[in-house]
């Protein structure tokens, strides 16, 4: 059962011992730390089912046709201030467990598109940020990392928060993030500005 906590991380990796799943415990753990509510949502625990587009949500004002794991996604994307989303690169995308979220968030686009009312209220909005943690197990090319951030930014935008930064990490399939300089100052850094944005610290 998901609460409604001040940070939502989404692991959207298929393994439970990858990068992905390495670099959102770390972060989980950093934020534990500095005593800021958070929850985990781990795509593998979901129990969702795909969008039909059935236009029920059209129809429906903020309501799904399913009754799923997807109900307590959508009260922590509305009410979370700030969203992690950490997702693999497969064939230059999210993974096809986070796409199927994603693609559930057509019900919180047909609220302003549909029904001409934001899903999130302009007082809940006030001050979220969404953040994109991305790991490809190529060595880095130009396009690797575009669909991920194409995707994930647009669900960003349906919830009016602007999208603050993409922390991108190259060929994980040779070096695991958990050996990364850089992935570990990243993960200290993303959790302290965390913890300022949520405790309302000057940054
Ligand atoms: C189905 C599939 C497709 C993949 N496609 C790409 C890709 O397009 N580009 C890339 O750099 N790596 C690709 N990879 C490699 C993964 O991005 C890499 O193994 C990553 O570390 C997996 O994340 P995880 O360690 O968090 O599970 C793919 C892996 C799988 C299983």
């Amino acid at each position: 059962m998901i609460k409604t906590d001040d940070v939502l991380l989404v692991m959207g990796s298929h393994r439970n011992n990858g990068n992905t799943a390495y670099f959102i415990k770390a972060l989980s753990e950093q934020l534990t730390q500095a005593g800021v509510k958070h929850q985990t949502v781990d795509v593998n625990q979901l129990k969702i089912d795909h969008c039909l587009d059935c236009a029920y949500c059209k129809n429906n004002f903020a309501k799904c046709v399913f009754d799923d794991d997807m109900n307590d996604v959508y009260e922590a994307l509305r009410t979370a201030k700030v969203v992690v989303f950490a997702s693999p690169v497969y064939f230059n995308g999210v993974t096809s467990k986070l796409k199927t979220l994603v693609d559930r968030c057509q019900m919180i686009f047909l609220c302003d598109f549909g029904h001409k009312t934001p899903f999130v209220s302009s007082v809940d909005r006030e001050e979220k940020h969404g953040y994109i943690v991305s790991f490809g197990g190529a060595n880095a090319y130009e396009q690797q990392f575009i669909g991920n951030e194409i995707t994930l930014d647009l669900v960003y935008r349906n919830l009016r928060m602007p999208l603050r930064e993409h922390f991108k990490y190259s060929n994980t399939d040779r070096q695991h993030v958990s050996t990364s300089e850089q992935a570990t100052e990243d993960i200290r850094r993303l959790a302290t500005e965390i913890e300022k944005e949520v405790k309302h610290i000057e940054r």
